[in-house]
C-alpha cells in the first residue's frame, strides 16, 4: 500500500485534532447556534403573493386534485413495505400540510418537525455515527488479540488516554519545556520576552529557521504556511511539492474590524499577557505584568495587520492565480527578509539528513498568493518592531507546543481561554473540496468520544477499519452496500450526460473536455478497500512506534510526530498519488469531491438512513442520496471544478466563449442567492456561495432525469401506505430533496454568522433557490404560475432543458 493514501490531507487532520483538544489554531468559530429563536419574520422572501383561486389543495381533502397518485399501495406482505411506511411516518413527522408547497416549500416539508422538535436527518445519521464509533470500542476481547498491529495500537493509545494516570502536569511542563529548548538550541538565540531589553533584530537565517522549525516540528503556522501536496497541474508525473501559502492570523476577522478593536484589543492582550505568563512559569522565568501586557499587546497589533493582508476568499476561488512556482534562489531575491533555503530545510526538519540534500537553491515550490506572501509580507517584516516581531513567532510556536502535550486525564478539563476567538483554517487540499455541507465538530461528548476522535483523526484507516468492522461485518453486505451506491451514482452521471449531451452554449471541444471529464470520475463508496487488508494496513502504518506500554503522554508525542512527518514525507519518498484516497476518515455524514482527484467520496457514514436504504421507495432514493450524489458531481462543474480536468490536473478546459457563457450561468445564480435577505442587510453572500449552489442545482437536474430513466425502464414503485400515500413519485422527490435540509430555524444571529463563515447557503435558501430553478416542481405540485416556489425567470444550471 502506497504511502502516498492521505498523507497530503493531513494537514486538515491536525488542525481538527488542535480543535479537540481545544488549544492552539484550529478551534471553530464562535457558532452563534441559537434555535427555537425562529420570528415570522425569517419565512420565505417576499413574493408576488398566489390569488386565492390558485391555492394548493389538500388531495386528501379535494378529490378534483390533479396530482392524485396512480398505481397501488404497497402491499403489506412486500419485502420494502416496512422500510416504506417508515417514509411515510418521517414524512409526517416533519410535513404541515397547511401551509402551501408553492408559497413555502421547506416550511411544509419541514414546518411541523420544527415545532415539534424533531431531529433534523443530518442529526439523525451523525448520532447513528457517534453510536457505531462508540461501540466500535466496546467488541469482545478476541477482536483485539486478532487485529492487526495498527488496530492493536488504536486500543492501546484510547485506554492509556483515559486512564493513565502515570504522568504528572510536572512531567507534561518538562516536556513543554524541552520542546521549547529544542527550538531556542535550533535557533541559538534565547526567548526575547525574558530579556526583552535586547532589542537586536533576527537575522534573516534564525527568522527563516525560527519560522519553519515550528511548523515543521511542531506544525505550527507562523508567518508562511507551508504544506505538502501533489503538484497541482502535473498530479501524475512530478512528485509532491511544497505550496506555500499567506500568513494566517491567530483571532477571527470579526474582533480586527474598526468599530470592535477597541473593545477587544484589552480582552485579547489580557488573555495572550495570561498565556505568556504560564509560558514563563514553564520555563522558570519570572517577567513584571507590566511589561507582558505592552508585549502581548504589541502583539494582537501584529496580528490584526496579519488579519487584513488576507485575500478575498471569492478571488482565491480562481486556483490558476495562485500556483506561481519559484525557485528559492528566486525567492532569495524577491522577499529578502526571509533565507528561503534555511526556511525549506526548516520546514523539513522531520526528514532528518534527507532535506539538507533536497533543499537547494534550484528546488521549487509554488507560492499562493503571490503579492502577499512574497511583498506584502516582506515589507511589514521590515517595518515592525523586531521585538515584536519575536515574540510573536516564538509565542505562537509555544501556544503550538502547549496543545501537543496532554495532561494526566484527570487535569484534561483545562479550557483555553483564548478558544473563542481563534481564526479557523485550513491549508490544504481540502480547502479546495466541495462538501456537501460544513463539516459538523467533532464529537466529544465525554473523554471517551473526545479520545476517540483524536484517534480518528489521526489515525483515521485504522479507525476506519474498526468502523466497518462494527458497522458491517458482514463481507457480503459491505459489497452490496458499495454496488447499490455505485449503481444509483452511475444513474446520476447518466443524468449529467444527457444534460452535457443537450447543452446548447458549450462548443463541441469544450464538451468533449466535459464528458472526459465526467468518464473519468472516480467513485468512493464506505470505505477504501485496502484498509480491510491486514498486511495493507499494517504496512500503511509501518513507521508508527507506539507500544502497549508507553505512557499516554509518549504515545501522543509519538502520533503527533508520526503526523508531521508524514506530511513532508512524500517530498523523499515520492510516491505515485492514490484516486481512491477518501481524504477521511469514514464514519461521518457528509460527502465529498475532491477537484485534485476528480473523485467523488461516500463515506460509510452517511450511507444510511435516513439518507438511504436500498428498500426506499425510487423516488426518494433519487431525490435524497441521488440528489446528495448530483451535488458531489456537479461540484466538479462548479466555478472552481471547471478549472481541473479528467485526471484531476489544473487544467481547464473550456474554450474562452464556453467559459463566457459559464460565467453567465454562474451570475444568474449568484444574483439569484444574493437577493435572499431573511432580515433586513443580512443577505446569503451569492458570490462566496456560488460554488455550492451550483452543485445543487446541477445535481438536482441530474438526479430527477435519472429517476425518469430509471422510472421509464424499471416502471414505478407503489405508493407509500398511510399518510404518504397521496404523493405522487415527483412529489416524493421534491419532499426528500427537501427533507434532507430541514433543521431549526436559523435566528438572525445564527444566519449571520453562517453567511459570514459557511460557503453553504443557510438550509432553508438550498431549498428555495434550488425549486426556483426547477420548473418540474410546478407540474408536481399543480402550482400557479409565479408563485414562490415557481418563478417564471429562473437560472439552468448546466441544462438546456431543465424539466
Ligand atoms: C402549521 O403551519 C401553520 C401556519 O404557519 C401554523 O399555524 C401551525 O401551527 C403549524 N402546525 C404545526 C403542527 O406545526
Amino acid at each position: 500500500m502506497s504511502k502516498a493514501l492521505g498523507i497530503a490531507f493531513k494537514l486538515t487532520i491536525v488542525i481538527v485534532l488542535l480543535g479537540i483538544l481545544g488549544v492552539s489554531i484550529g478551534v471553530l468559530i464562535v457558532s452563534l447556534n441559537i434555535q427555537n429563536d425562529y420570528e415570522a419574520t425569517t419565512e420565505a422572501p417576499p413574493s408576488t403573493t398566489p390569488a386565492p383561486t390558485t391555492k394548493y389543495v389538500d388531495p386528501n381533502v379535494d378529490p378534483n386534485f390533479k396530482n392524485i397518485p396512480d398505481g397501488p399501495i404497497i402491499a403489506t406482505t412486500d419485502t420494502r413495505y416496512a422500510k416504506f411506511n417508515q417514509i411515510s411516518n418521517l414524512f409526517e413527522s416533519w410535513m404541515n400540510t397547511t401551509i402551501d408547497p408553492c408559497d413555502d416549500f421547506y416550511h411544509y416539508v419541514c414546518g411541523k418537525g420544527q415545532n415539534t422538535g424533531e431531529r433534523s436527518p443530518f442529526d439523525i445519521s451523525k448520532s447513528k455515527d457517534n453510536q457505531v464509533t462508540a461501540a466500535m470500542w466496546k467488541v469482545p476481547a478476541a477482536y483485539w488479540t486478532s487485529a492487526p498491529l495498527p488496530v492493536k495500537q488504536m486500543k492501546w493509545i484510547y485506554d492509556k488516554c483515559q486512564k493513565d494516570d502515570s504522568f504528572t502536569v510536572e512531567d507534561q511542563q518538562a516536556q513543554q519545556k524541552k520542546m521549547m529548548q529544542d527550538l531556542i538550541d535550533y535557533t541559538k538565540v534565547d526567548v526575547p520576552f525574558f530579556v526583552p531589553t535586547t532589542k537586536k533584530k533576527l537575522d534573516k537565517v534564525t527568522l527563516s529557521k525560527l519560522t519553519g522549525y515550528t511548523k515543521g516540528a511542531y506544525g505550527a503556522f507562523v508567518l508562511l504556511t507551508a504544506f505538502v501536496s501533489t503538484d497541482f497541474k502535473a498530479p501524475d508525473t512530478a512528485p509532491y511539492i511544497t505550496y506555500i501559502d499567506q500568513p494566517l492570523p491567530m483571532f477571527i476577522p470579526d474582533v480586527y474590524t474598526d468599530a470592535n478593536y477597541e473593545k477587544y484589543k484589552p480582552i485579547l492582550a489580557a488573555l495572550l499577557a495570561e498565556s505568556i505568563s504560564n509560558f514563563a512559569f514553564t520555563m522558570g522565568v519570572k517577567i513584571a505584568a507590566t511589561t507582558t501586557m505592552k508585549m502581548a499587546g504589541d502583539m494582537v497589533d501584529f496580528d490584526r495587520l496579519i488579519s487584513n493582508m488576507q485575500q478575498d476568499p471569492i478571488v482565491r476561488r480562481q486556483v490558476e492565480r495562485n500556483y506561481n512556482p519559484y525557485t528559492l534562489a528566486e525567492l532569495n531575491t524577491k522577499a529578502d527578509q526571509f533565507d528561503w533555503v534555511a526556511y525549506l530545510q526548516s520546514t523539513l526538519t522531520l526528514l532528518g539528513d534527507n532535506k539538507d540534500a533536497k533543499v537547494t537553491d534550484q528546488w521549487r515550490v509554488i507560492i499562493m498568493e503571490e503579492d502577499i506572501t512574497l511583498n506584502q509580507l516582506n515589507s511589514l517584516i521590515k517595518k515592525t518592531d523586531p521585538l515584536t516581531l519575536a515574540n510573536y513567532i516564538y509565542f505562537r510556536g509555544f501556544d503550538q507546543i502547549t496543545g501537543s502535550v496532554p495532561a494526566p486525564p484527570k487535569l484534561r478539563v483545562r479550557a483555553d481561554p483564548l478558544a473563542k476567538y481563534r481564526a479557523t483554517f485550513s491549508r490544504d487540499k481540502r480547502t479546495l473540496t466541495g462538501m456537501l455541507r460544513k463539516p459538523l465538530p467533532p464529537m466529544q461528548a465525554n473523554i471517551a468520544a473526545a479520545c476517540s476522535g483524536i484517534l480518528d483523526n489521526i489515525l483515521p484507516w485504522a479507525a476506519s477499519r474498526m468502523y466497518v468492522d462494527s458497522d458491517i461485518p458482514d463481507k457480503k453486505d459491505r459489497q452490496a452496500l458499495k454496488d447499490n451506491v455505485a449503481e444509483i451514482a452511475n444513474w446520476i452521471f447518466f443524468g449529467f450526460r444527457s444534460q452535457l449531451d443537450q447543452l446548447n452554449w458549450m462548443d463541441e471541444k469544450s464538451k468533449q473536455g466535459a464528458f472526459d471529464k465526467l468518464n473519468k470520475i472516480q467513485l468512493n463508496v464506505a470505505f477504501p478497500d485496502w484498509v480491510a487488508d491486514d498486511a495493507k494496513l499494517t504496512a500503511y502504518y509501518d513507521g508508527l512506534d507506539i507500544n502497549e506500554n508507553d505512557n499516554y503522554m509518549n504515545q501522543r508525542l509519538k502520533l503527533t510526530n508520526y503526523f508531521h512527518l508524514q506530511e513532508v514525507l512524500p517530498i523523499v519518498t515520492e510516491p505515485a498519488r492514490d484516486r481512491g484516497d477518501f481524504s477521511s476518515f469514514i464514519g461521518i455524514t457528509n460527502a465529498w469531491y475532491q477537484p485534485q482527484m476528480n473523485s467523488i467520496t461516500f463515506p460509510e457514514g452517511i450511507l444510511q438512513e435516513p439518507f438511504y436504504s436500498p428498500d426506499f421507495p425510487l423516488a426518494t432514493i433519487f431525490g435524497g442520496l441521488g440528489a446528495i450524489s448530483g451535488h458531489e458531481l456537479t461540484h466538479g462543474f462548479d466555478d472552481q471544478g471547471v478549472q481541473w480536468d479528467g485526471i484531476g490536473a489544473l487544467n481547464a478546459w473550456m474554450s474562452e466563449i464556453s467559459q463566457k457563457s459559464f460565467n453567465s450561468m454562474a451570475q444568474c445564480v449568484i444574483d439569484e442567492y444574493s437577493s435572499f435577505c431573511p432580515f433586513p442587510g443580512v443577505c446569503v453572500n451569492g458570490e462566496n456561495t456560488q460554488g455550492e449552489n451550483i452543485a445543487d442545482n446541477g445535481g438536482i437536474q441530474a438526479a430527477y432525469k435519472a429517476l425518469k430513466a430509471y422510472e421509464s425502464l424499471n416502471g414505478a414503485d407503489p405508493r407509500l401506505p398511510g399518510f404518504g400515500s397521496s404523493f405522487t413519485s415527483d412529489q416524493l422527490f421534491f419532499l426528500t430533496f427537501a427533507q434532507t435540509w430541514c433543521d431549526q430555524d436559523e435566528s438572525e444571529a445564527g444566519f449571520e454568522s453562517q453567511i459570514r463563515t459557511d460557503v453553504h447557503s443557510p438550509a432553508i435558501y438550498r431549498v428555495l433557490g434550488t425549486i426556483q430553478n426547477f420548473p418540474a416542481f410546478k407540474n408536481a405540485f399543480n402550482c400557479p404560475a409565479d408563485t414562490p416556489y415557481t418563478p417564471t425567470k429562473h437560472c439552468d444550471v448546466w441544462t438546456s432543458k431543465p424539466f
